[in-house]
């Protein structure tokens, strides 16, 4: 059933949404066909495996082969980065903490609000200075902006060697190796459709909280959003890799991870695994302390995923994101979201009835295409009543591609602007009523870093950030802080001692 609704789902949504031949997308492509064989070396290890590229990797480009990578976006590109780092560095370039410092730098840059090809235009430019002096160093631009703007970035700004698209990273090396041999521009940005998404997660230091993908792409076609087009079809990882990986980071002092896709409730492993039984298996498969997961779909998340987080919330925190975007009907229909008002609110109310102590986050758009001011104020209303604790709020923006880009009737910068402004103001005044209920309780906070003054800092499984006095020796530990200060963003509190 759950199956078949989402097959549904995406055939309508790719139906109404037409190919732009410009973008490579090929909605038809069978996804399942070409495995690849398990005993394959992953690409970016066959290429510096080949001599030719390592007289490369090992030649002297100046500034000690120091690479700078600047970073727009979502996780997913904070993901991306540390997937560059990791690559380039068995390429031998050394991660540096200025583009000064570089002989390549690279911008991995987010599209999915804004002027991105502005910003990066902008941020390149400040490069050519630097690149008078060391004509060695090359600059590539990659993430969404590459993968949407392709060959115009370098048409448009001769100051870019590269350009790559986010599912060309794992030939980074290939890439950069390819520009310095033959000193000539490099354009790498076709979706690899038919390849499945066998990747192992490649994070330089883990620390205490890392993140793992589970699914990359979108097939959901929202009216308004870019995604679908800068990072393909859906695929998801199958569930053993991503056991393994989580038990690899585990053992490197992970303690907890949060499951990453853009609809992390489509997930479907090969062999048939939904996202429900792939938390579960995290839970009791692994010996991980906490799991946290994003971003829902209010339209896929669904009864056996609230049993779950209900039955193993020793392990699966008790705080979901669950984007609305619209708190109107009529505009949701008209962002091709896939539920009403009434059904999100009817999922809200089942979900708290679930998980007991359910924390709830969202995302919202103001100002999408022919919001009325009425409708406008059932964003509002929506707020007040489900009570979120944190709300991350947006003015629309029309993006290339994107269905209601092309609607005719925008709403103006002046009313988005000022919708977002009451919008936060009435959301301000609610998350301070309702943090206060953390005022003298006591929260298990998994310890992430403290600072050389004692300042300690790590989230309750509520997602709050905590701050208290601690020392070195907590990193990574979960212990129990009594809350004396309850502000919306932060919490702070005292160590509560265990006296046996
Ligand atoms: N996959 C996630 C969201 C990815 S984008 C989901 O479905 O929730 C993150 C957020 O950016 C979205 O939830 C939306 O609120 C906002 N967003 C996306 N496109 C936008 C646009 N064109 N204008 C304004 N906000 C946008
Ligand atoms: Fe996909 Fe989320 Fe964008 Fe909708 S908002 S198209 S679900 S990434
Ligand atoms: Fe931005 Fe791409 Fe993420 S557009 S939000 S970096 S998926």
């Amino acid at each position: 059933m759950e199956t078949n609704q989402n097959l549904q789902n995406m055939t309508k949504a790719t139906e109404q949404n037409p190919v732009n031949a410009n973008l490579d997308i090929d909605l038809t492509a069978d996804l399942t066909a070409d495995q690849t064989p398990d005993n394959q070396l992953p690409y970016w290890l066959q290429s510096a495996e080949s001599s030719e590229q390592k007289k490369y990797f090992n030649q002297d480009i100046g500034n000690g082969r120091g690479v700078y990578i600047s970073t727009y976006g979502c996780q997913m590109n904070v993901n991306d980065t540390e997937r560059m780092h990791s690559l380039l560095e068995m390429a031998n370039f050394t991660p540096v903490q200025t583009p000064e410092e570089a002989s390549l730098i690279i911008i991995n840059a987010c599209s999915v609000r804004e002027k991105p090809v502005h910003k990066v235009y902008s941020e390149v430019g400040r490069f050519r200075r630097m690149k008078d002096k060391n004509p060695n160093l090359k600059i590539g631009v990659g993430g969404c902006v590459g993968q949407q703007e392709k060959d115009n970035l370098i048409k448009n700004q001769p100051l870019i060697d590269f350009v790559f698209g986010t599912d060309n990273i794992d030939s980074l090396p290939n890439l950069v190796s390819q520009v310095y041999e033959n000193q000539t521009k490099v354009v790498n940005a076709k979706f690899e459709h038919r390849a499945p998404y066998h990747v192992e997660t490649l994070v330089r230091n883990p620390g205490v909280s890392t993140f793992v993908n589970i699914t990359k792409g979108c097939d959901n076609f929202c009216t308004f959003c870019i995604v679908p087009y800068t990072r393909g079809r859906e695929k998801s990882r199958p569930i053993s890799h991503i056991l393994m990986d989580i038990r690899t980071l585990i053992q490197r002092g992970v303690k907890e991870i949060t499951l990453l896709g853009q609809n992390v409730n489509s997930y479907k492993s090969e062999d048939g695994a939904d996202f429900a039984d792939l938390l579960k298996k995290v839970a009791m498969e692994t010996d991980i302390e906490r799991i946290r997961y994003t971003t829902s779909h209010p339209k896929d998340f669904n009864e056996k995923l609230m049993h779950v987080m209900a039955d193993h919330q020793d392990k699966i925190c008790e705080y979901v994101h669950l984007p609305f975007q619209s708190g109107n009907s009529r505009i949701l229909e008209r962002m091709n979201r896939g539920y009403t008002r009434e059904q999100y609110i009817d999922k809200i109310k089942q979900m708290k009835k679930i998980i007991p102590n359910l924390v709830l986050s969202t995302d919202i758009i103001v100002g999408f295409p022919g919001e009325t001011h009425d409708e406008f104020m059932e964003t509002v209303s929506m707020v007040q009543e489900v009570g979120y604790e944190t709300i991350f709020a947006f003015m629309y923006s029309p993006r290339p591609f994107t269905k209601a880009a092309k609607f005719e009737d925008q709403v103006d910068d002046k009313t988005k602007n000022e919708r977002l402004n009451y919008l936060f103001d009435v959301h301000d005044k609610l998350a301070f009523e309702i943090v206060q209920r953390y005022q003298d309780q006591t929260l298990n906070v998994l310890v992430e870093s403290v600072n050389e003054q004692g300042k300690a800092f790590g989230r309750s499984t509520q997602n709050k950030s905590v701050y208290f006095v601690g020392s070195k020796e907590l990193i990574g530990k979960t212990v129990p802080v009594r809350i004396t200060s309850s502000t919306p963003n932060v919490l702070r509190g005292e160590l509560v001692l265990n006296i046996n």
